[in-house]
């Protein structure tokens, strides 16, 4: 694993990489090779990786490099062919508890209201409904659906049927939130917003997160740390520091070293695959 740390160091390191170093997910030689009737499809070589307490880090790389199986695995959604995947310090075996899921489409149930879709998890996992209906409106107030809650999703727009999956991935309070691309089908205007609204969902929760984006302004914009991948089978190309001070503006889109770091990424696109 190549570690190459970005180029510009000014603003001060994120809070929360520096408030807490304690590992949240822990990575360890985890590689996964498909068995298919074809045959075999190495998707992942071995990858070693640590997120800690409240980190944000986003992966970026090549469409069919792995990404998504890496969210999969660390879900405990599909086990690893090679390696092991800790969370808190406990091997994942199975779907893990602790673990709130955004997809690439929000998923939301049609036949549901936006309340009952986001307490999905909640009666899943048999929790008391009173204490987590209260907690899902919280939620719904936090990202501006509050008036909304009774409505079904074809009702709602794009933007705010992804809000209101992130909210079902939060209902019941993970430690660990995954996101598989949650804002590839928004527009450009829309993306903006969700982004600056997750950072802030991630500032007041404190939760650990791990972002897949193909928008390398989207990663600059969201993590402390940026994890380039290469193409199939994926393996670690480079992992960057994001020096921006938080919260992050958009503003800050124009800052040089906002333009350096995506121009810095990118380059690894040139040379080892398509951008998206
Ligand atoms: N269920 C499966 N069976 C066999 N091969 C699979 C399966 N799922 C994924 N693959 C293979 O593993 C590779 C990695 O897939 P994955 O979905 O993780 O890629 P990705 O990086 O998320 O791509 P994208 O950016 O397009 O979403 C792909 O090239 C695909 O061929
Ligand atoms: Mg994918």
């Amino acid at each position: 694993m190549t570690l190459n740390s970005a180029p510009m160091t000014t603003s001060a390191a994120p809070a929360a990489t520096e408030a807490a170093a304690r590992p949240v997910i822990e990575i360890k030689g985890v590689a996964k090779t498909y068995r298919t009737r074809d045959g075999d499809v190495p998707s992942l070589r071995p990858l070693d990786f640590t997120i800690n307490d409240g980190e944000f880090v986003v992966v970026v790389g090549p469409s069919g490099c792995g990404k998504s199986t890496l969210l999969k695995m660390v879900a405990g959604l599909l086990p690893p062919s090679e390696g092991e995947i800790h969370i808190e310090g406990r091997v994942v075996t199975r779907p893990q508890r602790n673990v709130g899921i955004v997809f690439q489409s929000p998923l939301l149930l049609p036949w549901r209201s936006v309340l009952d879709n986001v307490m999905m998890p909640v009666e899943v996992k048999k929790l008391p409904r009173k204490e987590y209906g209260l907690r899902a409106m919280a939620l719904l107030k936090m990202v501006g659906l509050i008036g909304f809650e009774k409505k079904y999703p074809w009702q709602l727009s794009g933007g705010m049927q992804q809000r209101a999956a992130i909210c079902r991935a939060l209902v019941h309070d993970p430690k660990i939130v995954l996101l598989d691309e949650p804002f590839g089908a928004l527009d450009a205007m829309t993306r903006e917003r969700m982004n600056v609204e997750l950072q802030r969902i991630h500032r007041e929760t404190g939760k650990t997160a791990l972002l897949i984006t193909h928008s390398i302004p989207e990663a600059v914009f969201l993590a402390d740390r940026i994890l380039v991948m290469t193409e199939r089978p994926g393996a670690i190309a480079a992992v960057y520091d994001v020096p921006l001070k938080r919260p992050r503006t958009i503003d800050m889109m124009a800052d040089p070293v906002f333009v350096a770091l995506t121009q810095t990424v990118r380059k690894h696109f040139n040379v080892e695959g398509e951008i998206h």
